[in-house]
């Protein structure tokens, strides 16, 4: 794996206040928990602000300062994204999908409330990214349709939610190696991607070798993101990674580590951030941010 040596360690330094802004925006966003119905506003309220690492919107704020897009503009594909996220943890979580009752550290949704609340709040999650998008002032219709068209995408059954119906149909079932990339690639990588693409519909006419570069580098990180959730499966401690380890191999999954097993998938999570340095060459150092995080996405421990 390449070693980096950034001179931009800023970036890094305003993670915290971008995990601010983007959480500030969606609570601004969602339903007060006292407006009826309210035992779904704070289900909704509850699955959308209890924690994560907000990587997506971390990926757009990133590939945002490469572009020079401006931030209010950002605001509101990152929350949008960040919505859709929550909404598929909600669902990934339930009895009929993962049957998880641990997420971030606190009871899964469902665990917390009951399972009819918590189809609802996810079913409510979905179209509050798109009123995000469709009540912001920050853009104009050109972008707003242009997001929508990347975020229906992304989510729909040509992305993570394909994605998904994939994952569950392969329970129990070996999968081909080209098969379990395109199956990550869908449920993890599709929100990922759009979340780096995101700000080429918000930036004044970006090239289209910039455009090709951050697609590379997004199908590269979305990947390598998945193998690494599914070795944190099998070797992440669950009070660490604040969901219960082992849930793969109790459902019989198709992981990275089931197919090839754990030094190769880790070999492929370094090989994949080799690819993605390489694709944003062109960029130089207005990339760092997106460097940062391909290296935070591969070497997490939760
Ligand atoms: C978990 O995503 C689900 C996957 C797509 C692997 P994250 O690891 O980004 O979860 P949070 O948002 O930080 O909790
Ligand atoms: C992807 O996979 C989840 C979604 C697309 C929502 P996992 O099922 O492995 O995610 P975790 O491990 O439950 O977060
Ligand atoms: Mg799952
Ligand atoms: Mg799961
Ligand atoms: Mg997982």
């Amino acid at each position: 794996m390449t070693q980096l040596d950034l001179e931009d360690a800023d970036f890094k330094a305003r993670i915290p206040e971008y995990v601010q802004r983007v959480e500030t925006c969606m609570d601004r966003a969602l339903p007060a928990a006292e407006q009826a119905p309210c035992r779904l506003h704070e289900a909704m309220r509850y699955a959308a602000l209890g924690g994560g690492k907000r990587m997506r919107p971390l990926l757009v704020y990133a590939s945002g300062e490469c572009l020079g897009v401006e931030l209010q503009k950002l605001d509101v594909a990152a929350v949008a994204l960040e919505f859709i996220h929550a909404f598929s943890l909600v669902h990934d979580d339930l009895p009929a999908m993962d049957n998880d009752d641990l997420r971030r550290g606190l009871p899964t949704v469902h665990r917390k409330f009951n399972e009819e609340t918590t189809i609802l709040a996810a079913d409510a999650l979905q179209p509050l990214a798109f009123e995000v998008i469709a009540a912001s002032a920050a853009l104009d219709d050109r972008e707003a349709r242009e997001l929508v068209g990347l975020v229906t995408g992304a989510c729909g059954s040509l992305g993570m939610t394909g994605g998904e119906a994939i994952d569950i149909a392969s329970e129990g079932c070996d999968l081909s190696a080209d098969e379990l990339q395109e199956m990550h690639g869908l449920k993890t990588g599709a929100l990922i991607r759009a979340a780096i693409m995101s700000p080429c519909s918000l930036a004044y006419e970006p090239g289209e070798q910039q455009r090709e570069a951050l697609d590379r580098f997004s199908r590269d990180i979305g990947l390598a993101f998945q193998i690494r959730d599914d070795l944190l499966d099998v070797h992440g401690q669950s009070e660490i990674i604040g969901k219960p380890a082992g849930s793969d191999q109790a459902l019989d999954k198709a992981t990275w580590p089931s197919l090839f097993g754990i030094d190769e998938s880790i070999g492929r999570c370094n090989q994949l951030l080799d690819s993605a340095y390489a694709a944003l060459d062109t960029f130089g150092g207005a990339a760092d941010p997106l460097r940062m995080l391909a290296a935070m996405i591969v070497e997490r421990i939760r």
